[in-house]
């Protein structure tokens, strides 16, 4: 800290001028001042004209997320997100969210989860037959397209039910593909991710008419929209409207496919790149034969799991939480006034020294006894915590240690570029270039 810093109530400024979140370059520069300034610093948002916090002491990030969380909306810094879904649970606030939350969280609970389990296998069986015939032409599998690819028909089948397939055979095309085929996340994209609302809208009618012509009550198709669609708030009896309704499916959309393929991603490349990790994987899946798709059965796959979460914490794609205090609050031992800004990432907390030995190693055994292994539980955020943090976490754990399960008893990937791989922050942190790797077969 500077000399002239410390009469300062305020924390130490890095007298810097970037809008955090918004920037190519934040995650650089933020690492950049961490190293600094440490815990807590200010930085000035031009486009805002007001200074963002950003915070990386765990004690702190537990005080704003989960024991001071009524202090604290979201915030700015999801303006880019909020292009895509609209006043969906992601972005929304105040008692809109509470009611989105209350009405969609047991979408999201262990029993219905499950059932979505031979989804996901038969998902990852059928993508894995295009692995075989990599193997067999030695042509390069391009492993950041097939996870993203992977990622995104599970959502979407999980959420539509059978009518994405009727959809897509009526469209001739699957309207959603632009999800995986542009990498660009620009206001063009939001501009026709959002003409996508149409299709939805039309899936919602359709099932609406087919209620009435039974003379039935909405009844819960066993898939998201279903289930949304015969969701009543219980303070109210409300069912949720259209548009609440496409907002709801754009924002599972937007929450669960790129996340989930960027972990997958960087699961692939970063197994490729550590025989010794990949040996103890192998060797956990070649012996475990699942009985069923039981959450606890998958569950079983210790190390499976610890290769998952390793690589969570390397390569968080939730890469900055945002939130604004309502009231003025002590952080770090400042003052921060009402309004102000406080950014968390949980890519420099996971990588920070403080808490985690040789950091930047890739060893899934510190999760030998599960997530809380990390020194401090707030230093290993990647699913946030408090009543924000991810709804979709047991899914996606889930979803990713099935795909691994498959994939890694048939396959091994081997990466066919060199060198370290540069990251891009955006709305989720991803590889700035797709990963390519050759496919062999295994036993
Ligand atoms: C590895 C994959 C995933 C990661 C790393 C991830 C991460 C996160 C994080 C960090 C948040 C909270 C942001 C905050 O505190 O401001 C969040 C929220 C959310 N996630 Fe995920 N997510 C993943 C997969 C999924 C999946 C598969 C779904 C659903 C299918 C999903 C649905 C949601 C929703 C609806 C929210 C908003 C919750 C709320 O505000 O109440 N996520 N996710």
């Amino acid at each position: 800290m500077a000399a002239s810093d410390r009469d300062d109530p305020r924390p130490p400024c890095a007298h810097a001028q970037f809008d955090v979140g918004e920037t190519d370059d934040s995650l650089a520069r933020m690492i950049e001042h961490g190293a600094e300034f440490g815990d807590i610093y200010r930085v000035h948002a031009p486009s805002h004209k007001s200074d963002t916090w950003v915070v990386a002491d765990p004690e702190t990030i537990k005080r704003v997320l989960v024991s001071n969380h009524r202090n604290y909306t979201i915030g700015r810094g999801l303006d880019r997100v909020r292009l895509l879904v609209g006043n969906g649970i992601i972005v929304s606030e105040g008692e809109v969210w509470k009611r989105q939350h209350r009405m969609m969280q047991p979408m999201f609970q262990r029993s219905r989860v499950e059932r979505f389990g031979a989804l996901i296998a038969d998902v990852s069986r059928r993508r894995l037959a295009g692995w075989a015939e990599k193997a067999a032409s030695g042509e390069l599998l391009n492993v950041t397209r097939e996870t993203s690819e992977g990622a995104l028909e599970v959502v979407l089948r999980a959420t539509l039910g059978a009518d994405l397939d009727r959809l897509v055979s009526g469209l001739g095309a699957n309207p959603f593909a632009l999800l995986t085929e542009e990498s660009a996340r620009d206001l063009r994209f939001a501009f026709r991710f959002r003409q996508l609302g149409r299709h939805i809208e039309a899936v919602i009618t359709r099932r609406e008419a087919a209620v009435k012509d039974a003379g039935a009550a909405a009844s819960d198709d066993g898939d998201w929209l279903g289930m949304m669609m015969a969701a009543r708030d219980r303070s109210d009896g409300s069912a949720m409207s259209h548009r609440e309704l496409i907002d709801e499916v754009m924002s599972i959309i937007v929450a669960g496919h790129e996340t989930t393929a960027a972990v997958l991603n960087s699961v692939w490349y970063l197994l490729s790149q550590h025989p010794q990790v990949e040996a103890k994987l192998h060797a956990e899946v070649d012996v475990s034969v699942l009985p069923d798709l039981r959450l606890t059965s998958v569950a079983a796959l210790k190390y499976t799991h610890q290769v998952i979460l390793e690589a969570m914490r390397l390569y968080p794609p939730v890469w900055v939480l945002t939130r604004r205090c309502l009231h003025a609050d002590r952080l770090v031992g400042y003052h921060a006034p009402a309004g102000t800004d406080v950014f968390m990432s949980p890519y420099i907390v996971q990588r920070d020294p403080q808490h985690w030995p040789e950091p930047e190693q890739f060893r899934p055994e510190r999760f030998d006894s599960g997530a809380d292994s990390a020194a401090h539980r707030f230093a290993y955020i990647p699913f946030s915590a408090g009543p924000r943090h991810c709804v979709g976490e047991t899914f996606a754990t889930y979803e990713m240690a099935i795909h691994l399960y498959h994939a890694a008893r048939g396959f091994r990937l081997r990466c066919a570029q060199t060198g370290p791989r540069e990251m891009e922050a955006r709305i989720n942190l991803r590889m700035r270039e797709d990963v390519l790797m050759s496919v062999e077969r295994r036993g």
